[in-house]
This record gives structure tokens, sequence and C-alpha cells, in this order.
């Protein structure tokens, strides 16, 4: 079974109040804004959450990073604000991005990809510290009812340090085995991991398994002056990213399993959910 849905954001909210979506997505934990926009939500009753920053101290936006300490520390606090959006939201769906392979981690460039500003962690310590905060999330979430699926979201890979082992695809499908988390594939973060890697996305993908896929970021990165950018664009506005999204929706239309296809990008939000359409009707019918 195939759903479209797609991303409530501060840019689009009046947009997405009147479309006819299975689902809507919340990106970050503010709950002002969940508060501002509640009867919009209230007009979806199937959510997903999706965390990429947590506020920490203060007000600071923090960026989400399952092996830092910090982080850790946030997400064994019962009354921290992940579970209190959870509380409010009552999403059928959570989401984290699997990052980083530093502990500290700054921004850079003008799609605000991270760089390592500590040290880079061997690979068992990265897949050790990630497994830990994903147990302990995933603990915390059954205590208070959650009984969905906790999915991680793959990354952009820029050789920063902050990047490393978190992008091949084997340690996506192995942290995925390992702690019982599906995955949510990100169409752009795939396409610039695998030109870096020298592979097609499609194989790409394939690694990683499509049996372990359950959601889509559906977009692609922007290509400008021979470098990518990971900054969303439609996803028919580059032909590899339409051939990925025709791909797993290839592989999931025929069977049993479950996948979510959520439009990430703001900028023409109805030519994308209908090409979505279309795509899922013909692949259904064929
Ligand atoms: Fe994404």
């Amino acid at each position: 079974m195939i759903s479209i849905g797609a991303t409530l954001s501060h840019k689009n909210k009046g947009e997405i109040a009147g479309l006819n979506l299975d689902f809507i997505e919340v990106k970050n934990l503010e709950l002002e804004f969940f508060e501002s926009t509640a009867d919009i939500l209230n007009r979806f009753p199937s959510k997903s959450m999706h965390v990429q920053y947590l506020p920490s101290f203060g007000q600071r936006l923090t960026t989400l990073n399952l092996v830092s300490r910090e982080t850790l520390e946030i997400i064994k606090d019962e009354s921290s604000v992940l579970y209190q959006s959870y509380l409010f939201l009552k999403p059928r769906i959570i989401s984290f991005h699997l990052c980083f392979s530093s502990e500290e981690v700054g921004t850079e460039g003008i799609d605000n990809h991270n760089f390592a500003m500590g040290r880079v962690l061997s690979r068992d310590e990265t897949f050790e510290r990630i497994s830990l905060s994903l147990s302990t999330i995933s603990d915390q979430f059954r205590k208070i009812g959650y009984e969905g699926k906790i999915l991680i979201e793959n990354l952009d890979y820029h050789p920063t340090g902050a990047y490393e082992h978190i992008c091949e695809p084997g340690f996506i499908s192995e942290t995925a085995k390992h702690t019982g988390c599906l995955v949510l594939l990100d169409v752009a973060h795939t396409i610039i991991s695998s030109h870096y890697f020298g592979i097609h996305a499609v194989d790409f993908v394939k690694a990683i398994g499509t049996d372990s896929i359950y959601e889509v970021h559906v977009n692609s990165p922007l290509y400008e002056g021979g470098e990518w950018y990971d900054i969303n664009k439609p996803f028919y506005r580059l032909p590899e990213a339409e051939e990925l999204v025709r791909f797993i929706v290839g592989q999931k239309a025929s069977g049993e399993d479950k996948l979510l296809l959520n439009v990430e990008c703001d900028e023409e939000i109805y030519e994308q959910l209908r090409d979505l359409e279309e795509l899922r009707h013909s692949l259904i019918a064929d």
C-alpha cells in the first residue's frame, strides 16, 4: 500500500490545509508551531513525526546527533520535548536522521551541511553509539504507548568528517537490522552520497535493501557549478531522482509492504503530488 503525504512548514501551512493527503509529516519539534497549527494537524489523522533538531538548552535548536552524549541525555529525559511532542501529535510514524560520525559538528556551505568539530569516531564506535541512542529512544517511546515503527533517514555524504560510515549502504542496513528500525530513504541524500561513492543511485538503494525501506523523502538535490547541494527541489527536476522514485515505488507497488511517499520540498507542491498520484495509479494498474 502506497500513501502520499507532505511536510508541513511555516511557509506552506496555507497550502497544506487545503490538500487531500494520506498523511502529514511534521519536521522538528517546535511545540508552539504545533499548537498554532492544531486546526491543520487535526485534519490529518495520520501523522509522521520527523526529528532533525532537538531544542535543547533555552531556545537554541540543536541538531539531533545520535552519537553525542548531549543527545543521549535529552532522549533519556522523559520530560523532554521529544516525548511532549509525541503526546501532542500522537504520530503513527517517528523518524530520525542517522547521524553523525563525530560528537560535535558545525554547519557550513549554502546547504548547511555538517563538519566534524571533534574527533572522527571509528565505525564500531559510531555503530555502538547510534545503536544505544536508538534503543533508548525506542524504549522510551514504548513506555508512553507508541507501537509504530521507528525510521532512520540516510544522509548526504560530504568529506568533512561528520559523515564517515553513516552514509554507506552497508552501515545503514546493518544499523536497521540491529536496532529493528526501518529506513527512511531521502532521494536527494541518496543521490549526493552515491555520486561521492561512484555508484548508481538505484544500486545504492539495492545495497541497502528495498525490503527495509518504509518511507521516501521525495525531492532532488541541487546541482550547480559541478557541485551537489542538499537543497530540496521537486523530484522531477532531475532524471536520476525521478528514476529512483519510480524504482522504489515499482518495487513496493505489487507487494503487501507499506510505503510512505512524503513530499519534502515546498516548491510546486501540487505538481509533485499530482505526479506521485499518477505514478501510484499507473503502477498499481499494471
Ligand atoms: Fe529528508
